[in-house]
Order: C-alpha cells, then sequence, then structure tokens
C-alpha cells in the first residue's frame, strides 16, 4: 500500500537536463501539484512519519517557494501551525537572514524574529534536498531562534549530492531518492 503511494508520488516527478542552467538535471515537482492523488500520498506518508518518529512537535517551518506548497497542508494535518522562511526582504518586522549557497547559485533566507520561541519544536520542509544549503541556512536560522530542530522532510533527495551529510546532525526524511 505504501509503495503504491511511493509510485504515484514518482510518476509525478519529471527530469528536465539543463535547467536551469548546463548541467543541471532539474526534477520538477509541478504534476504532483496538478494530482490530488499524489499530493494526499504526500501529505499521508509525511504525516505517517512525523507522528511515528517526531509525536511532539510544536511547528512545521517551511521553505520558499516550493516548501510552501507542502508544509501549510502538513501542518493542518497535524494541527500545529506553520511558519514561512522566507527569501530576503519580503518579511515585515524583526528579522534573522542568513546567506546560503544552492546547487545552481546563492541566496539569502530570513525569517520573522517572533515567529518560532526559544525552546520550540520544529520540523523543517522542503520539495527538494541537492546539495542541502538552503536546509541548512534554514537550520541555522532556527538556531539563532533558539528553536529545536527535530528533523527535515523533502519529497525528492538528490543522494549524490550529499545534501543529508552538510545536514548532520539534523536529520532529513526524503520520500523518494534520485542519484
Ligand atoms: C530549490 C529547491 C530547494 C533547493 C534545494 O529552491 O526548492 O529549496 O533548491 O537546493 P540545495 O539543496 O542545493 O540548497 P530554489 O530556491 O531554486 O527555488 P524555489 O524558490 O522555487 O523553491
Ligand atoms: N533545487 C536544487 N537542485 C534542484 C534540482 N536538480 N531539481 C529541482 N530543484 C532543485
Ligand atoms: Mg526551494
Amino acid at each position: 500500500k505504501e509503495e503504491s503511494k511511493l509510485d504515484l508520488i514518482s510518476r509525478c516527478i519529471r527530469p528536465f537536463p539543463d535547467f536551469p542552467s548546463e548541467g543541471i538535471l532539474f526534477r520538477d515537482i509541478c504534476p504532483i501539484m496538478k494530482s490530488p492523488a499524489a499530493l494526499t500520498a504526500v501529505i499521508d506518508l509525511f504525516e505517517q512519519h512525523v507522528l511515528e518518529c517526531h509525536p511532539v512537535v510544536d511547528l512545521i517551518v517551511g521553505i520558499d517557494a516550493r516548501g510552501f506548497l507542502f508544509g501549510p497542508l502538513l501542518a493542518q494535518r497535524l494541527g500545529v501551525g506553520f511558519v514561512m522562511v522566507r527569501k530576503k526582504g519580503k518579511l515585515p518586522g524583526p528579522t534573522v537572514s542568513v546567506a546560503y549557497t544552492l546547487e545552481y547559485g546563492t541566496a539569502e533566507a530570513e525569517v520573522q524574529e517572533d515567529s518560532v520561541s526559544p525552546g520550540q519544536k520544529v520540523i523543517l520542509i522542503d520539495d527538494l534536498l541537492a546539495t542541502g544549503g538552503t536546509l541548512f541556512a534554514a537550520c541555522e536560522l532556527m538556531k539563532k531562534l533558539r528553536a529545536e530542530v527535530l528533523g527535515c522532510l523533502v519529497v525528492v533527495s538528490l543522494k549524490d549530492l550529499s545534501g543529508a551529510d552538510k545536514l548532520k546532525p539534523h536529520t532529513v526524511f526524503p520520500l523518494i531518492q534520485f542519484c
């Protein structure tokens, strides 16, 4: 049964060579969003993992932009709040920010200072783990706010880019892995 949920999700991830730049094999998750059954399967599997491995969680923290597609749905399932880590310059009020590099560029991530209280238990969520630069930056932001990161969730992990190593000691739970 779980296998068929994973099959359904896998069939909704398309490879695009040389996007957004030469040498990058882009894994497009847009078809997941177009399939209610696949999107439900993603949230089902994340929910099951969180209930099993992290029974006490205060907040789901999603990463701009594609982390926002899955994070709020999971947060609602779990009955907890959702916090946005945004690209720099989008959030009003006092913020903390951190610069990072990702597989095909650089960026700066930002979160509101009052979005997470010291000691709160959070789970980070994004669509995809490549080099880990993005999720590492989000972990840094959570550290600045003195939140406790329970783990990271991604739909897709690109194994050969060793993002999971970069995130240690934080753990990553991927639904689908590619080389
Ligand atoms: C993509 C993807 C992840 C990140 C992974 O985001 O959604 O957030 O790259 O790469 P990394 O593990 O090497 O850091 P991107 O900022 O390109 O676009 P988005 O705004 O559409 O999420
Ligand atoms: N973000 C970073 N690397 C990516 C890739 N290869 N496909 C989709 N999103 C990405
Ligand atoms: Mg992203």
